[in-house]
C-alpha cells in the first residue's frame, strides 16, 4: 500500500483530484468508482476547477457510485444522488447516461442489484475506485460483520454509521436504516483504489486497515489484499500508523 501524507484538507483534496484527473486523461473510457460523504467534497470541487480550466475532460468517463440510502428519493437533499449532482455532475461534461448510482424504486431489489453489477462488468470493471472510510472501518456501506457480500446488496446500517451520518440530517430518526451498496467484490476488482481519510476520528480505522488482521469485522482491512491501493491521509488520520 502506498501512503501519501498531507498537512491539511486542501492538500488532501488537491492530491486526490490530481490522481483522478491523471486517470481520466490517460484512458479512452475511464471508469471511476465514486464515494460521497464529507471527505471527497473538496476533491470534487478541485476537479470542477480543473474541468473549468480545461485540464480534464469527462466526456468519455463512466461513473459508478458506491452507495445510496434505501428509501430516499433522488431529489432528497440528503440522498447521494442529490449530493453527486450538486457537488460534481452538474458542473462537468459527463454524459448523463454514463452516470450510475445504486437505486431501486419499483423494481425488485435483488434485480436492481444484479443489474448494477452487470453494468459494472459491461463497462469493463472499475479503473479507479475512490473510497472514504467509516470510523468502524466500513467501505461503501459494507459494514463490519461475520460475513461480507461480494456484489451489490441491501444492507442494514449499523448504529455507529447511523450516529456518524446523523450530522447530515435534522435528527437521528431521519437517517435511513438501510442502504444499497456495492459489494467488496466490485471494490476489490477495481484496478486501482484511492482511500481518502482525514481527521483524528479516522485514526483507529486507518491503523487497523493498514496494519491489523484482515477481517470482515473491519471491511477496509481487506484492502491489504489488493495490489494497488493508495492511502491519502492527513497527519491526524495517519497518527496511529
Ligand atoms: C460514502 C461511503 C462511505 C463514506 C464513509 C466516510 O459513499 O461509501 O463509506 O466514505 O462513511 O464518510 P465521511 O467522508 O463523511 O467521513
Amino acid at each position: 500500500m502506498d501512503i501519501i501524507l498531507v498537512d491539511n484538507y486542501r492538500e488532501l483534496s488537491e492530491n486526490a483530484a490530481a490522481i483522478v484527473a491523471d486517470e481520466v486523461n490517460r484512458r479512452q473510457t475511464p471508469v471511476l468508482g465514486l464515494a460521497t460523504g464529507s471527505t471527497p467534497e473538496g476533491m470534487y470541487a478541485q476537479l470542477i476547477k480543473k474541468f473549468q480550466k480545461k485540464k480534464v475532460d469527462f466526456s468519455n468517463s463512466i461513473t459508478f457510485n458506491l452507495d445510496e440510502y434505501a428509501g430516499l428519493s433522488p431529489e432528497h437533499p440528503q440522498s447521494y444522488h442529490y449530493y453527486m449532482y450538486r457537488n460534481f455532475f452538474d458542473h462537468i461534461n459527463i454524459k448523463p447516461r454514463n452516470i450510475n448510482i445504486p437505486y431501486c424504486e419499483d423494481q425488485d431489489i435483488d434485480d436492481a442489484c444484479r443489474e448494477y453489477d452487470r453494468k459494472i462488468i459491461e463497462a469493463g470493471g472499475i479503473d479507479l475506485q475512490i473510497l472514504g472510510i467509516g470510523i468502524n472501518g466500513h467501505i461503501g456501506f459494507n459494514e463490519p460483520g461475520e460475513y461480507l457480500y461480494t456484489g451489490t446488496h441491501l444492507v442494514d446500517l449499523t448504529e455507529e454509521t447511523i450516529d456518524a451520518n446523523s450530522r447530515f440530517f435534522n435528527s437521528r430518526e431521519d437517517v435511513p436504516q438501510q442502504a444499497i451498496t456495492m459489494g467488496v467484490g466490485s471494490i476489490m476488482h477495481a484496478e486501482k483504489i484511492l482511500v481518502m481519510a482525514c481527521g483524528k476520528n479516522k485514526a483507529r480505522a486507518i491503523q487497523l486497515m493498514c496494519c491489523g488482521k484482515v477481517t470482515t469485522k473491519l471491511p477496509a482491512s481487506l484492502l491489504q489484499l489488493h495490489r494497488s491501493v493508495t492511502l491519502l491521509a492527513d497527519r491526524e488520520a495517519a497518527s496511529l500508523l
